[in-house]
Protein backbone atom coordinates (compact mmCIF):
# COMPACT_ATOMS: atom_id res chain seq x y z
CA UNK A 1 0.00 0.00 0.00
CA UNK A 2 0.78 3.56 -1.07
CA UNK A 3 1.94 5.58 2.52
CA UNK A 4 -0.18 8.46 3.13
CA UNK A 5 1.20 11.84 3.72
CA UNK A 6 0.54 14.60 5.91
CA UNK A 7 1.83 18.15 5.17
CA UNK A 8 3.38 20.75 7.08
CA UNK A 9 3.06 24.45 6.20
CA UNK A 10 5.21 27.58 7.52
CA UNK A 11 3.40 30.62 7.80
CA UNK A 12 4.39 32.00 11.25
CA UNK A 13 6.75 34.63 10.35
CA UNK A 14 5.96 38.09 9.91
CA UNK A 15 6.39 39.00 6.66
CA UNK A 16 8.20 42.55 7.59
CA UNK A 17 8.81 44.06 3.71
CA UNK A 18 4.83 43.28 2.85
CA UNK A 19 4.38 46.46 5.57
CA UNK A 20 1.35 45.75 5.74
CA UNK A 21 -1.28 44.76 8.91
CA UNK A 22 -2.45 41.98 7.11
CA UNK A 23 -0.66 38.57 7.94
CA UNK A 24 1.72 37.96 4.73
CA UNK A 25 -0.08 34.58 3.93
CA UNK A 26 -3.16 35.84 3.67
CA UNK A 27 -2.19 38.34 0.95
CA UNK A 28 -4.82 37.74 -1.85
CA UNK A 29 -3.75 37.15 -5.63
CA UNK A 30 -7.47 36.66 -7.75
CA UNK A 31 -8.97 36.93 -4.26
CA UNK A 32 -7.34 34.33 -3.07
CA UNK A 33 -5.15 34.20 -0.19
CA UNK A 34 -1.64 32.93 -0.45
CA UNK A 35 -1.49 30.41 2.29
CA UNK A 36 -4.61 28.80 -0.09
CA UNK A 37 -2.66 28.87 -2.73
CA UNK A 38 -0.43 26.32 -1.00
CA UNK A 39 -2.95 24.22 0.92
CA UNK A 40 -4.91 23.41 -2.52
CA UNK A 41 -1.68 22.36 -4.15
CA UNK A 42 -1.12 20.33 -1.29
CA UNK A 43 -4.83 18.69 -1.28
CA UNK A 44 -4.65 18.69 -5.02
CA UNK A 45 -1.84 15.74 -5.23
CA UNK A 46 -4.57 13.51 -3.91
CA UNK A 47 -2.14 12.28 -1.28
CA UNK A 48 -1.97 14.97 2.00
CA UNK A 49 -4.78 13.48 4.36
CA UNK A 50 -3.89 16.45 6.75
CA UNK A 51 -2.36 19.73 6.59
CA UNK A 52 -0.49 21.30 9.60
CA UNK A 53 -0.28 24.87 9.17
CA UNK A 54 2.19 26.56 11.67
CA UNK A 55 1.02 30.14 12.62
CA UNK A 56 2.56 32.93 15.15
CA UNK A 57 2.25 36.34 13.92
CA UNK A 58 -1.67 37.15 13.58
CA UNK A 59 -2.25 33.75 14.60
CA UNK A 60 -5.68 34.03 15.25
CA UNK A 61 -6.24 35.54 11.93
CA UNK A 62 -4.08 32.83 9.99
CA UNK A 63 -6.32 30.07 12.10
CA UNK A 64 -9.61 31.40 11.25
CA UNK A 65 -9.32 31.64 7.63
CA UNK A 66 -7.73 28.04 7.77
CA UNK A 67 -10.61 26.79 9.89
CA UNK A 68 -13.26 28.63 7.44
CA UNK A 69 -11.98 27.10 4.43
CA UNK A 70 -9.99 23.49 5.16
CA UNK A 71 -11.48 20.83 7.01
CA UNK A 72 -8.51 18.67 6.59
CA UNK A 73 -6.11 21.68 8.08
CA UNK A 74 -5.15 21.90 11.66
CA UNK A 75 -3.10 24.95 13.33
CA UNK A 76 -0.28 25.22 15.49
CA UNK A 77 0.99 27.88 17.32
CA UNK A 78 4.57 28.68 17.03
CA UNK A 79 5.55 31.45 20.12
CA UNK A 80 7.73 32.45 20.19
CA UNK A 81 9.46 32.37 15.93
CA UNK A 82 12.85 30.62 16.76
CA UNK A 83 13.49 29.47 12.96
CA UNK A 84 11.62 26.97 10.21
CA UNK A 85 12.80 23.96 12.15
CA UNK A 86 11.17 24.88 15.29
CA UNK A 87 8.35 26.35 13.40
CA UNK A 88 8.28 22.49 11.53
CA UNK A 89 8.73 21.05 14.94
CA UNK A 90 5.34 22.15 16.77
CA UNK A 91 3.72 19.51 14.69
CA UNK A 92 6.13 16.78 15.73
CA UNK A 93 3.51 15.87 18.83
CA UNK A 94 0.44 15.25 16.24
CA UNK A 95 2.96 12.97 13.98
CA UNK A 96 3.92 11.06 16.81
CA UNK A 97 4.10 7.05 15.28
CA UNK A 98 3.34 8.44 11.58
CA UNK A 99 4.77 6.04 9.32
CA UNK A 100 4.59 7.76 6.37
CA UNK A 101 6.11 10.92 4.23
CA UNK A 102 6.03 14.45 5.53
CA UNK A 103 5.79 16.96 3.18
CA UNK A 104 6.83 20.68 4.32
CA UNK A 105 6.29 23.65 2.14
CA UNK A 106 6.76 27.58 2.93
CA UNK A 107 3.03 28.98 3.14
CA UNK A 108 4.00 31.96 0.98
CA UNK A 109 4.46 30.10 -2.54
CA UNK A 110 1.59 29.96 -4.38
CA UNK A 111 2.94 29.16 -7.60
CA UNK A 112 3.93 26.01 -6.53
CA UNK A 113 1.42 23.38 -8.69
CA UNK A 114 0.19 19.69 -7.63
CA UNK A 115 1.78 18.64 -10.92
CA UNK A 116 4.81 19.80 -9.19
CA UNK A 117 4.56 18.47 -6.21
CA UNK A 118 3.50 14.85 -7.85
CA UNK A 119 6.93 14.50 -9.48
CA UNK A 120 9.18 15.67 -6.86
CA UNK A 121 6.54 13.14 -4.38
CA UNK A 122 7.41 10.46 -6.94
CA UNK A 123 11.59 10.93 -7.29
CA UNK A 124 11.79 10.33 -3.35
CA UNK A 125 9.71 7.51 -3.47
CA UNK A 126 11.58 6.19 -6.70
CA UNK A 127 14.85 6.57 -4.96
CA UNK A 128 14.14 5.14 -1.63
CA UNK A 129 15.05 8.32 0.13
CA UNK A 130 14.65 8.99 3.42
CA UNK A 131 14.80 13.00 2.81
CA UNK A 132 14.40 15.00 -0.65
CA UNK A 133 14.51 18.83 -0.77
CA UNK A 134 13.20 20.24 -3.87
CA UNK A 135 15.60 23.08 -5.22
CA UNK A 136 16.36 25.44 -8.17
CA UNK A 137 18.64 26.85 -10.23
CA UNK A 138 18.49 30.97 -10.91
CA UNK A 139 21.43 32.94 -12.16
CA UNK A 140 21.08 35.17 -9.02
CA UNK A 141 20.72 33.03 -5.93
CA UNK A 142 21.04 35.71 -3.17
CA UNK A 143 19.15 35.23 0.01
CA UNK A 144 18.28 31.43 -0.96
CA UNK A 145 20.05 28.93 0.87
CA UNK A 146 22.49 27.10 -1.38
CA UNK A 147 22.58 23.59 -2.15
CA UNK A 148 26.00 22.04 -1.34
CA UNK A 149 27.04 18.70 -3.45
CA UNK A 150 30.01 16.51 -3.09
CA UNK A 151 32.47 15.22 -5.67
CA UNK A 152 29.84 12.84 -6.69
CA UNK A 153 27.24 15.26 -6.89
CA UNK A 154 25.32 14.30 -4.30
CA UNK A 155 23.33 16.28 -1.81
CA UNK A 156 25.92 16.89 1.66
CA UNK A 157 24.52 20.08 3.13
CA UNK A 158 22.29 23.23 2.64
CA UNK A 159 24.20 26.87 3.80
CA UNK A 160 21.87 29.92 4.23
CA UNK A 161 23.50 32.73 2.84
CA UNK A 162 24.10 34.57 5.92
CA UNK A 163 26.61 31.39 6.60
CA UNK A 164 27.90 30.74 2.97
CA UNK A 165 31.65 31.17 2.11
CA UNK A 166 32.53 33.55 -0.97
CA UNK A 167 33.07 30.28 -2.79
CA UNK A 168 29.62 29.14 -1.59
CA UNK A 169 27.59 31.78 -2.70
CA UNK A 170 28.52 31.39 -5.99
CA UNK A 171 26.16 28.06 -6.04
CA UNK A 172 23.14 28.65 -8.11
CA UNK A 173 21.11 25.76 -6.95
CA UNK A 174 18.74 26.77 -4.16
CA UNK A 175 16.61 25.23 -1.48
CA UNK A 176 13.35 26.44 -2.28
CA UNK A 177 11.97 25.19 0.90
CA UNK A 178 10.22 22.39 0.10
CA UNK A 179 10.92 19.27 1.64
CA UNK A 180 9.85 15.59 2.21
CA UNK A 181 10.77 13.20 4.87
CA UNK A 182 10.26 9.88 4.99
CA UNK A 183 9.12 9.95 8.76
CA UNK A 184 9.65 6.94 10.59
CA UNK A 185 13.55 7.98 10.03
CA UNK A 186 14.11 11.62 9.94
CA UNK A 187 11.97 12.54 13.03
CA UNK A 188 14.65 12.86 15.36
CA UNK A 189 16.63 14.93 13.60
CA UNK A 190 14.30 17.89 14.94
CA UNK A 191 15.42 16.29 18.66
CA UNK A 192 19.13 17.37 17.75
CA UNK A 193 18.90 20.93 16.13
CA UNK A 194 21.07 23.83 17.51
CA UNK A 195 21.18 27.09 16.51
CA UNK A 196 24.33 27.76 16.26
CA UNK A 197 24.60 29.68 12.97
CA UNK A 198 24.68 33.47 11.73
CA UNK A 199 20.89 34.18 12.72
CA UNK A 200 21.05 31.86 16.10
CA UNK A 201 17.92 30.08 14.61
CA UNK A 202 17.16 26.54 14.47
CA UNK A 203 17.54 26.01 10.93
CA UNK A 204 15.38 23.58 9.27
CA UNK A 205 18.06 22.70 6.81
CA UNK A 206 20.09 21.00 9.31
CA UNK A 207 18.02 18.05 8.95
CA UNK A 208 19.92 17.51 5.71
CA UNK A 209 23.19 17.09 7.42
CA UNK A 210 22.17 15.07 9.93
CA UNK A 211 19.93 12.41 7.79
CA UNK A 212 23.51 12.15 5.61
CA UNK A 213 25.13 11.49 9.03
CA UNK A 214 23.09 8.64 10.00
CA UNK A 215 24.03 7.13 6.52
CA UNK A 216 20.53 7.82 5.22
CA UNK A 217 19.71 8.86 1.85
CA UNK A 218 19.13 12.65 1.09
CA UNK A 219 18.60 13.72 -2.52
CA UNK A 220 17.38 16.85 -4.23
CA UNK A 221 15.20 16.98 -6.76
CA UNK A 222 15.48 19.83 -9.24
CA UNK A 223 12.30 21.39 -10.14
CA UNK A 224 11.95 22.19 -14.39
CA UNK A 225 10.17 25.62 -13.69
CA UNK A 226 11.71 27.30 -11.28
CA UNK A 227 9.00 30.25 -11.26
CA UNK A 228 6.21 28.22 -8.99
CA UNK A 229 9.59 28.23 -6.19
CA UNK A 230 8.91 31.93 -5.74
CA UNK A 231 8.53 33.38 -2.22
CA UNK A 232 6.42 36.43 -1.80
CA UNK A 233 8.22 38.57 -0.02
CA UNK A 234 6.85 41.80 -0.73
CA UNK A 235 4.15 44.08 -2.39
CA UNK A 236 6.14 44.07 -5.32
CA UNK A 237 6.46 40.26 -5.76
CA UNK A 238 2.98 39.74 -4.91
CA UNK A 239 1.96 41.45 -8.18
CA UNK A 240 5.00 39.71 -10.39
CA UNK A 241 3.09 36.34 -8.80
CA UNK A 242 -0.12 37.84 -10.34
CA UNK A 243 1.23 38.15 -13.39
CA UNK A 244 2.61 34.95 -13.94
CA UNK A 245 -0.46 33.25 -12.32
CA UNK A 246 -2.39 35.65 -14.88
CA UNK A 247 -0.28 33.91 -17.94
CA UNK A 248 -0.67 30.78 -16.77
CA UNK A 249 -4.71 31.43 -17.08
CA UNK A 250 -4.18 33.30 -19.92
CA UNK A 251 -1.89 30.15 -22.01
CA UNK A 252 -4.66 27.61 -20.47
CA UNK A 253 -7.49 29.54 -21.81
CA UNK A 254 -6.01 30.21 -25.50
CA UNK A 255 -5.03 26.23 -25.41
CA UNK A 256 -9.09 25.39 -24.73
CA UNK A 257 -10.25 27.68 -27.66
CA UNK A 258 -11.28 30.77 -25.18
CA UNK A 259 -10.25 34.24 -27.57
CA UNK A 260 -8.99 36.85 -25.25
CA UNK A 261 -8.19 39.82 -27.35
CA UNK A 262 -6.05 41.89 -25.10
CA UNK A 263 -4.17 39.60 -22.59
CA UNK A 264 -2.41 42.43 -21.27
CA UNK A 265 -5.70 44.31 -19.46
CA UNK A 266 -7.56 40.94 -19.26
CA UNK A 267 -7.35 39.07 -15.26
CA UNK A 268 -9.12 35.83 -15.38
CA UNK A 269 -8.98 33.45 -11.85
CA UNK A 270 -7.95 29.85 -11.61
CA UNK A 271 -10.90 28.56 -10.60
CA UNK A 272 -12.31 30.16 -13.38
CA UNK A 273 -14.24 27.53 -15.96
CA UNK A 274 -14.49 28.95 -19.57
CA UNK A 275 -15.98 26.78 -22.46
CA UNK A 276 -14.62 26.83 -26.10
CA UNK A 277 -15.74 29.98 -28.50
CA UNK A 278 -16.12 32.31 -25.22
CA UNK A 279 -14.88 35.86 -26.29
CA UNK A 280 -13.51 37.96 -23.63
CA UNK A 281 -13.10 41.84 -24.56
CA UNK A 282 -10.36 43.93 -23.06
CA UNK A 283 -10.11 45.29 -19.75
CA UNK A 284 -12.17 42.55 -17.94
CA UNK A 285 -12.13 41.38 -14.23
CA UNK A 286 -13.11 38.04 -13.00
CA UNK A 287 -12.35 36.89 -9.90
CA UNK A 288 -13.28 33.67 -7.96
CA UNK A 289 -14.73 30.32 -8.78
CA UNK A 290 -16.74 30.57 -11.89
CA UNK A 291 -18.49 28.55 -15.26
CA UNK A 292 -18.56 30.77 -18.09
CA UNK A 293 -20.52 27.91 -21.15
CA UNK A 294 -19.54 28.20 -24.94
CA UNK A 295 -20.17 31.69 -27.01
CA UNK A 296 -20.43 33.83 -24.26
CA UNK A 297 -19.46 37.49 -24.72
CA UNK A 298 -17.91 39.16 -21.84
CA UNK A 299 -16.71 43.04 -21.64
CA UNK A 300 -15.15 45.05 -22.36
CA UNK A 301 -14.57 46.44 -18.85
CA UNK A 302 -16.82 43.76 -17.49
CA UNK A 303 -16.41 42.38 -13.48
CA UNK A 304 -17.67 38.85 -12.49
CA UNK A 305 -16.90 38.63 -8.84
CA UNK A 306 -16.92 34.73 -8.21
CA UNK A 307 -19.60 32.05 -8.19
CA UNK A 308 -21.04 32.91 -11.07
CA UNK A 309 -22.17 30.52 -13.66
CA UNK A 310 -23.34 31.95 -17.31
CA UNK A 311 -25.11 29.60 -19.64
CA UNK A 312 -24.60 29.18 -23.60
CA UNK A 313 -24.84 32.80 -25.50
CA UNK A 314 -24.84 34.90 -22.74
CA UNK A 315 -23.66 38.21 -22.62
CA UNK A 316 -21.91 40.80 -20.54
CA UNK A 317 -21.58 43.92 -21.56
CA UNK A 318 -19.34 47.01 -20.36
CA UNK A 319 -19.54 48.30 -16.18
CA UNK A 320 -21.30 45.10 -15.39
CA UNK A 321 -20.62 43.70 -12.39
CA UNK A 322 -21.83 40.15 -11.19
CA UNK A 323 -21.95 38.40 -8.40
CA UNK A 324 -23.05 34.87 -7.11
CA UNK A 325 -25.55 34.36 -9.51
CA UNK A 326 -26.48 32.28 -12.06
CA UNK A 327 -27.37 33.37 -15.98
CA UNK A 328 -29.43 30.80 -18.07
CA UNK A 329 -28.87 30.90 -21.80
CA UNK A 330 -28.37 33.89 -24.22
CA UNK A 331 -29.64 36.04 -21.58
CA UNK A 332 -28.05 40.07 -22.29
CA UNK A 333 -26.85 42.30 -19.48
CA UNK A 334 -25.02 44.78 -21.37
CA UNK A 335 -24.54 47.81 -20.06
CA UNK A 336 -23.44 49.71 -16.61
CA UNK A 337 -25.68 46.78 -14.54
CA UNK A 338 -25.11 45.14 -11.38
CA UNK A 339 -26.15 41.60 -10.93
CA UNK A 340 -25.70 39.68 -7.00
CA UNK A 341 -27.16 36.79 -5.42
CA UNK A 342 -29.60 36.96 -8.96
CA UNK A 343 -31.29 33.61 -10.70
CA UNK A 344 -31.83 34.90 -14.26
CA UNK A 345 -33.53 32.67 -16.75
CA UNK A 346 -33.34 32.58 -20.44
CA UNK A 347 -33.54 35.36 -22.76
CA UNK A 348 -34.31 37.52 -20.42
CA UNK A 349 -32.71 41.22 -21.29
CA UNK A 350 -31.36 43.41 -18.50
CA UNK A 351 -31.83 46.82 -19.42
CA UNK A 352 -28.64 49.34 -19.11
CA UNK A 353 -28.31 50.23 -15.80
CA UNK A 354 -30.16 47.91 -13.93
CA UNK A 355 -30.14 46.74 -10.46
CA UNK A 356 -30.44 44.29 -8.31
CA UNK A 357 -30.64 45.63 -4.76
CA UNK A 358 -29.44 42.78 -2.54
CA UNK A 359 -27.90 44.02 0.83
CA UNK A 360 -29.47 45.51 3.58
CA UNK A 361 -26.95 47.93 5.10
CA UNK A 362 -28.54 47.93 8.67
CA UNK A 363 -29.28 44.02 9.23
CA UNK A 364 -26.38 42.86 7.15
CA UNK A 365 -28.11 40.66 5.26
CA UNK A 366 -28.27 39.66 1.42
CA UNK A 367 -31.68 38.50 -0.58
CA UNK A 368 -32.13 36.54 -3.93
CA UNK A 369 -33.82 37.94 -6.87
CA UNK A 370 -35.10 35.66 -9.53
CA UNK A 371 -35.73 36.56 -13.05
CA UNK A 372 -37.35 34.03 -14.93
CA UNK A 373 -37.20 33.15 -18.93
CA UNK A 374 -38.06 36.00 -21.49
CA UNK A 375 -38.80 38.93 -18.69
CA UNK A 376 -37.13 42.28 -19.54
CA UNK A 377 -35.86 45.05 -16.80
CA UNK A 378 -35.95 48.56 -18.01
CA UNK A 379 -33.14 51.00 -18.22
CA UNK A 380 -32.57 52.55 -15.03
CA UNK A 381 -34.36 49.78 -12.53
CA UNK A 382 -33.99 49.23 -8.96
CA UNK A 383 -35.01 45.29 -7.83
CA UNK A 384 -34.84 45.39 -4.07
CA UNK A 385 -34.75 41.61 -3.12
CA UNK A 386 -36.18 39.34 -2.46
CA UNK A 387 -37.70 39.52 -5.34
CA UNK A 388 -39.33 36.85 -7.91
CA UNK A 389 -40.07 38.49 -11.39
CA UNK A 390 -41.86 36.06 -13.53
CA UNK A 391 -41.50 34.71 -17.04
CA UNK A 392 -42.48 37.59 -19.58
CA UNK A 393 -42.70 40.16 -17.44
CA UNK A 394 -41.20 43.42 -17.88
CA UNK A 395 -40.03 45.89 -15.63
CA UNK A 396 -40.87 49.67 -16.86
CA UNK A 397 -37.87 51.89 -17.13
CA UNK A 398 -36.61 54.08 -13.94
CA UNK A 399 -38.75 51.48 -11.68
CA UNK A 400 -38.23 50.65 -7.78
CA UNK A 401 -39.96 47.49 -7.82
CA UNK A 402 -40.35 46.16 -3.98
CA UNK A 403 -42.70 43.15 -4.66
CA UNK A 404 -43.08 39.99 -6.99
CA UNK A 405 -44.01 40.72 -10.30
CA UNK A 406 -46.26 37.74 -11.84
CA UNK A 407 -45.49 36.20 -14.92
CA UNK A 408 -46.93 37.95 -18.04
CA UNK A 409 -47.40 41.52 -16.00
CA UNK A 410 -45.94 44.62 -16.41
CA UNK A 411 -44.37 46.21 -13.15
CA UNK A 412 -44.12 49.79 -12.88
CA UNK A 413 -43.60 52.83 -10.80
CA UNK A 414 -43.11 55.98 -12.24
CA UNK A 415 -43.90 59.79 -11.10
CA UNK A 416 -46.39 61.05 -13.91
CA UNK A 417 -44.50 63.59 -16.54
CA UNK A 418 -45.51 67.27 -16.41
CA UNK A 419 -44.16 69.16 -19.51
CA UNK A 420 -44.48 72.82 -18.65
CA UNK A 421 -44.67 74.69 -21.71
CA UNK A 422 -42.51 77.52 -23.35
CA UNK A 423 -39.88 76.81 -19.89
CA UNK A 424 -37.02 78.42 -21.77
CA UNK A 425 -38.62 82.23 -22.80
CA UNK A 426 -39.77 81.95 -18.86
CA UNK A 427 -36.63 81.54 -17.46
CA UNK A 428 -34.63 83.92 -19.13
CA UNK A 429 -37.28 87.10 -18.15
C1 LIG B 1 14.40 29.51 4.13
C2 LIG B 1 15.49 28.45 4.07
C3 LIG B 1 16.36 28.69 2.84
C4 LIG B 1 15.50 28.67 1.59
C5 LIG B 1 14.33 29.65 1.72
C6 LIG B 1 13.37 29.44 0.58
C7 LIG B 1 16.00 27.89 6.38
C8 LIG B 1 16.96 28.05 7.49
N1 LIG B 1 16.29 28.53 5.26
O1 LIG B 1 15.05 30.75 4.26
O2 LIG B 1 17.35 27.70 2.75
O3 LIG B 1 16.29 28.98 0.47
O4 LIG B 1 13.61 29.43 2.94
O5 LIG B 1 12.39 30.45 0.59
O6 LIG B 1 15.03 27.18 6.52
N2 LIG B 1 8.77 30.60 9.45
C9 LIG B 1 8.06 30.21 10.55
N3 LIG B 1 8.64 30.33 11.78
C10 LIG B 1 9.89 30.81 11.96
C11 LIG B 1 10.61 31.21 10.81
C12 LIG B 1 10.03 31.10 9.57
O7 LIG B 1 6.93 29.77 10.45
O8 LIG B 1 10.33 30.86 13.12
C13 LIG B 1 8.15 30.47 8.13
C14 LIG B 1 7.96 31.77 7.40
O9 LIG B 1 6.69 32.33 7.69
C15 LIG B 1 8.07 31.36 5.94
C16 LIG B 1 9.01 30.16 5.97
O10 LIG B 1 9.00 29.71 7.32
O11 LIG B 1 6.83 30.95 5.41
C17 LIG B 1 10.41 30.50 5.54
O12 LIG B 1 10.92 31.48 6.39
P1 LIG B 1 11.88 32.61 5.88
O13 LIG B 1 12.30 33.45 7.02
O14 LIG B 1 11.30 33.28 4.70
O15 LIG B 1 13.10 31.69 5.42
P2 LIG B 1 14.39 32.16 4.73
O16 LIG B 1 15.28 32.78 5.73
O17 LIG B 1 14.05 32.93 3.52
CA1 LIG C 1 14.61 34.31 7.63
Amino acid sequence: MEKTIKTIILAAGKGTRMKSETPKVLHKIFNKELLGYVLDAANKTGMTEENFVIVGHCAQEVEKYVQANYKNAKCKLQSPQLGTGHAAFQAYEDLKGFDGDVLILNGDIPLLTSETLLKFIDTHRKNNAALTVMSAVFENPSNYGRIVRDENDNLKAIVEEKDASEEQKKIKEINTGVYLLDWAKVHEAFLNMKADNAQHEYYLTDIVKWTINQGLKAQSYVMENNEESYGINSKKQLAEAAKILKDRVMDKLFAEGVTIVDPDTTYISPETEIDADVIIYPCTYIEGKNKIAKSCKIGPFARLRGDVELGEGVKIGNFVEIKKSKIKAHTNVCHLSYVGDSTLGSNVNIGAGTITANYNHITKEKFQTVIDDNASTGSNSVIVAPAHIGENASIGAGSVISKDVEANALGLTRAPLRIVKDWFSRMKK
